[in-house]
């Protein structure tokens, strides 16, 4: 398969990257390096790299980040940015990527536990991952005609994220445990309107 990683060069991305190189042919994409550069937040950024790379059979987004702050620290900006990078980030890859995408092809986004297991401070992340969650479901439904699958893959905490933030990292899950969700989503053909909760692969 030809599968777009967006978000390649991040810790999730890299795993996933190198879970699925040896069996397929990988386009590497963030918005600072990879073999093609985009921006989800920017819509014309995402047609020009479709366009560019052409047909292609998987897209992963490991990609998109929101505000991790008290609710009554939250601004307006905060939320804006929330929204605008994770949540409609990632549908908008979606949503432009319909043209291009063989049928039979998947999509997989990446939420979170905070969608169903919330952590005070982290009210607007538990909102766009759980947005995230939703949008797949749905979406899933409208692409069955074309058998193209979608699913959203909900990372725990990782260990080397705690660690990079001086916490004890096993509290979380290795990265490279992590991809193996993503791995599944894009290989199981039976998979779609899922969550995947990346903790069955601890
Ligand atoms: N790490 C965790 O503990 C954890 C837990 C649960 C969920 N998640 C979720 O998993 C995803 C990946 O996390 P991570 O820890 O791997 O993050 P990361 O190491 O910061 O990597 C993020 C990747 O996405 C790219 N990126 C960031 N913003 C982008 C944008 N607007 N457009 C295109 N590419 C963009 C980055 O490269 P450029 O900067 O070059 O664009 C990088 O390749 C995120 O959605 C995160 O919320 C992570």
């Amino acid at each position: 398969m030809k599968i777009i990683i967006i978000g390649a060069s991040g810790l999730i991305g890299s795993h996933v990257v190198s879970a699925l190189s040896d069996r397929h042919e990988i386009v590497k994409v963030s918005r600072k390096e990879g073999d093609f550069k985009a921006d989800i937040t920017d819509k014309a950024s995402l047609e020009k790299l479709y366009s560019a790379v052409g047909q292609f059979d998987a897209v992963v987004c490991c990609s998109g980040s929101g505000a991790f702050k008290p609710l009554s620290a939250l601004s307006d900006e905060d939320l804006e940015f929330s929204l605008h990078s994770k949540l409609l980030g990632q549908i908008n890859v979606v949503r432009t990527a319909l043209e291009y995408i063989s049928d039979s092809g998947s999509f997989t986004l990446t939420s979170g536990v905070l969608a169903n297991e919330p952590t005070p401070g982290g009210s607007a992340i538990s909102m766009i991952n759980a947005g995230v969650e939703g949008f797949g479901r749905g979406a899933a439904m409208d692409l069955k005609p074309r058998d193209v699958r979608v699913n959203v893959v909900s990372p725990p905490w990782v260990s080397e994220t705690l660690q990079a933030m001086g916490r004890d990292p096993g509290g979380g899950m290795p990265a490279a445990k992590v991809a193996k969700a993503f791995v599944e989503s894009v290989e199981n053909a039976t998979l779609t309107g899922q969550v995947i909760d990346a903790r069955m692969f601890a």
